[in-house]
């Protein structure tokens, strides 16, 4: 059983708080947040708590060797149904595997699942309620000893929050288009591509500005060794769709074993298509595409849902578009997820947690 304390500021903070009418993605945070402590080999009570700031050392060790970790899942409340939370087991294991590789304590069921039930029970009201939007819940640890010795921390926090949103995509009118990064590599074996680590995503940034600056949205990422390999994107993962099935990279210890990705196999078979998890060369992909034999490819992933790719493109400027830009089987594939993950279908695979809306006394 997880003790449980509560700020008396929580019940104010939810009755003032209002939802407010444009989202976007990760902007609009809800106002419950989550915390518990680790000390002397032990996790403390679960805090729920006004969201707001946090305080901590400037030698905390999170700020100097990047011992931090993370996971994105979803609440979903489409017409006022659920909420919802998509395969909630997955991300605690995720998070789980990513501790170990991060020299962190493993964090126990009951804390993870606890926050993150407890915190969208309290906000149920303001998980928003049209398709394709939805309430984004952000665990997260991250090292707090005080000490600027490089060694593994002893002093954890535990954190979740939630931010309601809409489409991760602002910029996407005309479709998703992804450069092909293939000077820097983001993950190498042996190293931390597989864990959900934020300093992955600090590695991906010098990137993402050149991606911006030469006119795409998404940086695509090939494999460290050989930069031959497609692996996944900053924050997605990747498919595409050559001669009417289905290929992705295969996972490896370079690349998030994402759980859109998994669902979206089992769905893809289950519907009859073929799936291929292999190792994709750029150059042949391409010459795919320009045959014809490769018609669409898409992201996919907890924020993007499953977004089809526009077209692919180099640093000269040479754009290598798909026959489907607005996806086929991706669409078929998203509104079958979509349909799980909003409650909107029977779920048949037992992916969807209910959570009981709760009030404060
Ligand atoms: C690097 C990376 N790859 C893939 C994914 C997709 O994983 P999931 O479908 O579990 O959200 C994410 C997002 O979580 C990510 O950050």
């Amino acid at each position: 059983m997880t003790q449980i304390t509560i700020d008396p500021g929580l019940k104010k903070a939810i009755s003032d708080y209002q939802l407010p009418e444009t989202l976007g993605f990760g902007n609009v945070m809800t106002p419950v947040m989550a915390s518990c402590t680790y000390e002397k080999g032990k996790w403390g009570p679960l805090e729920l708590l006004p969201y707001g700031p946090i305080t901590m050392y400037p030698t905390a060790k999170v700020l100097h060797y990047a011992q931090e970790i993370f996971e994105g899942m979803k609440a979903y409340r489409v017409n006022g149904q659920g909420p919802f939370i998509f395969r909630p087991e997955e991300n605690y294991l995720r998070f789980n595997r990513s501790a170990e590789r991060m020299a962190m304590p493993h964090i126990p069921h009951n804390i993870f699942m606890d926050s993150v039930f407890e915190l969208v029970s309290y906000t149920a009201n303001f998980v928003p309620r049209r398709s394709g939007e939805s309430l984004y819940l952000r665990p997260f640890m991250f090292a707090t000893e005080e000490s600027l010795g490089i060694k593994p921390a002893e002093k954890f926090r535990f954190m979740v929050i939630a931010s309601a949103s809409g489409s991760y995509f602002s910029n996407t009118s005309e479709g998703l288009s992804v450069y092909i990064e293939r000077e820097n590599a983001r993950a190498f074996p042996g190293g931390t591509g597989f864990a959900k680590a934020g300093g992955n995503y600090a590695a991906g940034l010098s990137a993402a500005i050149k991606t911006k600056q030469l006119g795409f949205v998404q940086t695509l990422w090939l494999d460290a060794r050989e930069r031959k390999y497609i692996e996944e994107m900053s924050g997605m993962n990747v498919f595409v769709v050559i001669n009417n099935e289905l290929c992705t990279p295969k996972i490896s210890d370079t690349i998030l074993d994402g759980i859109t990705r998994k669902s979206l196999i089992a769905l893809a078979r289950d519907s009859g298509y073929t799936v291929h998890e292999k190792n994709i060369d750029i150059n042949e992909l391409i010459e795919d595409i320009r045959a014809g034999r490769c018609t669409e490819a898409f992201a996919c992933g907890t924020a993007a849902i499953i977004t089809p790719i526009n077209y692919f493109g180099e640093s000269d400027g040479e754009r290598i578009p798909l026959h489907f830009p607005e996806g086929k089987i991706s669409m078929e594939l998203r509104e079958k997820l979509l349909a799980i993950q909003e409650g909107r279908v029977a779920d048949t695979y037992k992916w969807i947690a209910t959570v009981e809306p709760k009030t404060l006394p």
